[in-house]
């Protein structure tokens, strides 16, 4: 990895809210490089700073300290190379797989055929196939992330975030969901920022996995994790990166 370039420097990034009870400190002080190409996960307990990171990562909210640096320069607001996938994927409801999927494309305003053959692609990628016209309210919520997986890659974005985008499927569901991402990741290769709570998902799919104390959320650890992949998660070697991660986690951490 080390010899990998890097992409992205995120460089001392702090932000607070103030509310009814005073000031609360979301975010304090992170720093973390991102290399090209890789898998990096982010894992931490609920509440202790996430989303609003990656928020700042992305351009949605402005950190009261620090920069975000993409390929050298400094990213201000919204930067279309940066795209996201969320917990609980909001598409529309009255689009269809592919109408969901073309809306990216069809914003840069890429003629139909051209657009409807690209984004087949990403639905057959993301194993949707032959739901092309299906709506949202006939899919599971395990094909509703993949629907949400391929707009977001439909977007081409360089960096692609994903906040906790399981969180919200139940465990079987959730478990063949990390086996598709790890295998579209490996088919379409392109820099991955993964964030979740849960300690076995995290070494299921990180090159890295940067560990973060409770809110303010800082960096406790970073753990390089090269076990070959697909990952057997009841192996020695995946027993014992869960196991000293577990032992150095705060409580609020899912352990499963
Ligand atoms: N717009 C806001 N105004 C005030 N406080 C906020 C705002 N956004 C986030 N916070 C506070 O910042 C803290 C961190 O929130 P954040 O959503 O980043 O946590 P998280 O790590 O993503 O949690 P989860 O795992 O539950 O998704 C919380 O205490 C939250 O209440
Ligand atoms: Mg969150």
């Amino acid at each position: 990895m080390a010899a990998n370039k890097v992409i992205l420097q995120i460089r001392n990034l702090k932000k607070s809210f103030s509310g009814k009870n005073g000031e609360v400190l979301a975010v304090n002080d992170v720093s973390f490089d991102v290399y090209d190409n890789e898998f990096l996960v982010l894992l931490g307990p609920g509440q202790c700073g996430k989303t609003v990171m990656l928020n700042m990562i992305a351009g949605l909210i402005e950190p009261d300290e620090g920069e975000i640096i993409l390929n050298g320069k400094p990213v201000r607001g919204h930067d279309p190379k940066i795209g996201m996938v969320l917990q609980r994927t909001a598409l529309m409801p009255w689009k269809t797989v592919m109408s969901n999927v073309e809306i990216g494309p069809k914003w840069r305003g890429v003629g139909k055929a051209e657009r409807q053959a690209y984004c087949q692609k990403f639905i057959d990628l993301v194993g949707l196939t032959g739901f092309e016209k299906s709506f949202p309210a006939q899919l599971s919520g395990g094909m509703k992330q993949r629907v949400g997986i391929a707009r977001a890659y439909a977007n081409d974005p360089e960096i692609l975030i994903m906040d906790e985008p399981f969180g919200a499927l139940d465990a079987q569901t959730r478990y063949a969901m990390e086996e598709e991402v790890a295998r579209i990741w490996d088919q379409q290769k392109r820099t991955v920022i993964f964030v979740t709570n849960n300690i076995e998902e995290a070494c299921f799919l990180g090159d890295r996995i940067i560990l973060f104390s409770n809110r303010p959320a800082t960096i406790k650890e970073i753990y390089p994790n090269e076990m070959a992949r697909p990952r057997d998660m009841i192996s020695e070697e995946f027993m014992k990166l869960r196991t000293s991660i577990s032992d150095n986690t705060d409580l609020a951490i899912d352990t499963l």
